[in-house]
């Protein structure tokens, strides 16, 4: 099949959406935010919510934080009159806190009007709604024909075509196969079709071209090169900062502060530390005077730099001058809704006392 064929139209795709939505009806994944073919949509609400928390997130990783979303906030009115700071904690683990601040943004501006808006343009307008989960919900939630592109589908749809042009530029192509592809009708199986059977099939390494619907109008399979696409830019090294942070410890409980708004893991509770950033080393200065212990280094990959931290205890802080914050009890501070960086820290601080 040809991506640049002056002659293929929406619609007009070689079959590939009847191939993929009839591998789809007796393949779909059981997941607890879906919809099985031919039963009714689900609630907006849990699409919406699923789809945030599954964008650079596996599924395996969403379950156990989709339930607990929706038993703490079973409705987007609930969430919307949730107090940010429980929001931020119930994310915590999850990883890319913009997106539960974006949530909460977009709970309440959703509540206000009185719920979802149902096409792709009107979602968008949300704060803090994105073009993929725009589409994702229209086509999922209200059956829109909305084009939804996350990973999976890049990859599926890229061997498809063949599609060489290195990613990022390459997803203007991708996308507007994707468009081609995409059918009138069922747009949300057809695109929750392409993210099982690249979750499932067309795996990143060794895809499993023989089980595949859509093997016979492959055009990477016909080359015998699936494995090459996408073809992604070179990735430039990642940077090494490092940093420091502080564990007070006072009458068995911690001092945690809220971090400033909108930086790195904004709103999320954490130790104090000393202003390492994604683009700044630390310097290492401790908040308050008092007899420092080294405890030893934490390492976390962030997406774009690792991170070393170095991990600094002392029980005789000058308690004037602390910074401001909270003490948390020490045998608690797992339920404190650390981001994973800092729960790492605290378990280190844990095995030193
Ligand atoms: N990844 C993102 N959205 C998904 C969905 N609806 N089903 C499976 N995987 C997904």
């Amino acid at each position: 099949m040809q991506a640049s064929g002056e002659t293929v139209r929406i619609g007009d795709d070689g079959g590939v959406a009847a191939a993929l939505l009839g591998w789809y009806d007796a393949n779909a994944r059981r997941l607890p935010w879906r919809a099985l073919p031919g039963e009714p949509a689900p609630d907006p609400y849990r699409v919406w919510l699923s789809e945030v928390m599954l964008q650079q997130t596996t599924v395996a990783a969403v379950r156990a934080y989709y339930a607990k979303f929706l038993d703490l906030w079973p409705t987007v009115d609930a969430l919307a009159a949730a107090e940010d700071a429980d929001v931020m904690a119930a994310w915590a683990g999850l990883g890319y806190y913009a997106r539960a601040r974006n949530l909460l943004a977009c709970a309440r501006e959703v509540a206000r009007r009185g719920g979802f808006p149902r096409t792709e343009a009107a979602l968008r307008e949300l704060p803090g709604l994105g073009a993929y989960t725009a589409a994702a919900v229209a086509a999922i939630a209200f059956g829109e024909r909305a084009v939804v592109v996350d990973a999976n589908v890049e990859r599926v749809v890229s061997r498809l075509f063949a599609i060489g042009d290195p990613l990022p530029a390459g997803r203007t192509a991708i996308r507007a196969a994707t468009d081609m592809i995409t059918p009138a009708a069922r747009a949300g199986d057809f695109a929750q079709g392409l993210m099982d059977l690249g979750s499932s099939i067309c795996t990143v390494k060794a895809p499993r071209c023989l089980l595949c619907p859509l093997a016979a109008t492959c055009a990477a399979r016909a080359a015998g090169t699936a494995e090459a696409y996408p073809v992604k830019a070179a990735k430039k090294a990642k940077p090494t900062r490092t940093g420091t942070a502080f564990w007070i410890e006072r009458d068995g409980a911690v001092l945690l502060v809220q971090r400033e708004g909108k930086g790195m893991l904004g709103g999320m509770r954490a130790l104090p530390d000393d202003g390492w950033s994604a683009r700044a080393d630390g310097h290492g200065t401790p908040p308050v005077a008092g007899e420092w212990h080294a405890a030893g280094l934490v390492r976390h990959g962030f997406t774009h730099f690792d991170l070393e931290l170095q991990l600094m205890l002392c029980r005789s802080a000058d308690c004037a001058s602390l910074p401001p914050g909270e003490f948390w009890p020490v045998e608690a501070v797992e339920a404190a809704g650390l981001p994973t960086v800092f729960a790492k820290a605290a378990r280190l601080a844990l095995a030193h006392r």
